[in-house]
């Protein structure tokens, strides 16, 4: 018998692409799951699998009410609720991100209140410093070092807020009987990502037959993306496992193009552009991001299941199965740019 069998767990942001890929494994695995969103970004359709297996509570968990509401009689959050979209909304909307330290502050004390016994927190490689992504160095979880005196220096205000909602997260730990444990995220994609994000956005352009073909930057800068089981096994596994807030990486230590992307998208596809643009005036972030994944194997017994190909494979397929052709190519630069 799992150790998730009738264990009470809310999955805040729930309804998210990740989320829902958590709350799967977790009723999958015997958890009484409950989870909380406002449907900002989260949708119920991508509840619909396990609907009738969780408890779905609707609101805004930056109102300390709902927060104290929904974490009563639970034993483990997973804290996944965030402001956040791809890279052009993080860029764009700073302010919304900047809520987050708020939001995490409000979620972890209504816990804490009602005697919650562990909580996982759902952090970034945005946690990393920036400066030292323009060369491929893996990074590895003591880049961040909150003790040292201009140890931390975090991607954007999105980043910023997350370096943070760790940092509060150790305090609750210190300071109550809460068992903590932090995953740092990298580049997730699987199925029910959206269109704002990376490797969904170009099978959308794929799709849609974009023409010319427009590719973010030169499409020589790397991320290292992760499946989203791949995810979704380090978060369940850290809640197990860590209990002194100690952050582990979830994320591929392999650096990937985005050309390399882009060319195994239309391999699947079938489909080859007769022209490709690089849009070198876009955000693209840091240059090279990859994860040193020592630490997740060391405490998690972690490593990934998923080679890039598997994950396009399965991502390219449940594209095709829930979007209209004909209704990506009419809205694409909507379903791009809007969260
Ligand atoms: N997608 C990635 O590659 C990635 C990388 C690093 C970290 N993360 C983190 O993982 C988590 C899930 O991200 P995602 O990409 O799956 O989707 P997401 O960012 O859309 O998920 C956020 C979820 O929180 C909900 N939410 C937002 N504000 C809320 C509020 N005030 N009250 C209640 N619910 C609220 C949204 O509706 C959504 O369901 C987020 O914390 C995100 O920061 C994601």
């Amino acid at each position: 018998m799992s150790e998730w069998n009738d264990e009470a767990v809310l999955v805040t942001g729930g309804a998210s692409f990740i989320g829902s890929h958590l709350v799967e494994d977790l009723v999958a695995a015997g958890a009484d799951v409950h989870v909380a969103d406002d449907l900002s970004s989260g949708e119920l359709a991508n509840l619909e699998p396990v609907r009738d297996n969780i408890t779905v509570h609707q609101g805004n968990l930056k109102r300390l009410a709902f927060a104290e509401e929904v974490t009563d009689g639970i034993d483990t959050v997973f804290h996944l609720a965030a402001d956040h979209g791809g890279r052009g909304y993080i860029s764009n909307y700073p302010a919304n991100c900047a809520t987050n330290m708020a939001l995490d502050n409000i979620v972890y004390e209504a816990a804490a209140e009602n005697g919650v016994e562990r909580i996982c927190f759902a952090s970034s490689a945005c946690a990393y410093p920036t400066d030292i992504q323009q060369e491929r160095q893996p990074l590895r979880e003591d880049m961040v070092d909150f003790d040292e005196r201009g140890g931390a220096y975090a991607d954007e205000v999105y980043g910023w807020a997350k370096l943070m909602g760790e940092r509060s997260l150790q305090a609750y730990e210190e300071q109550y009987d809460i068992d903590a444990s932090i995953v740092r995220i990298f580049t997730a994609y699987g199925p029910r990502e959206n269109e704002t994000h990376a490797i969904i956005a170009l099978i959308a352009k794929a799709y849609a037959e974009q023409s010319p073909y427009r590719i973010w930057g030169d499409g020589e800068q790397t991320r290292n993306f992760t499946y989203v089981k791949d995810i979704t096994r380090a978060l369940r596994l850290a809640a197990e496992t860590v209990t002194d807030g100690t952050p582990v990486n979830a994320g591929i230590s392999r650096y990937i193009t985005i050309n390399e992307v882009a060319q195994t998208v239309f391999d699947h596809l079938g489909w080859e552009p007769a022209e490709i643009d690089h849009l070198t005036d876009k955000p693209i972030g840091v240059r090279h991001r990859a994860a040193d994944t020592t630490r997740a194997e060391e405490l998690l017994g972690w490593e990934p299941k998923y080679t890039l190909e598997d994950g396009i494979d399965q991502t390219v397929e449940w594209y095709l199965n829930n979007r209209d052709k004909q209704y990506v190519t009419e809205n694409l630069e909507t379903l791009l740019h809007e969260r």
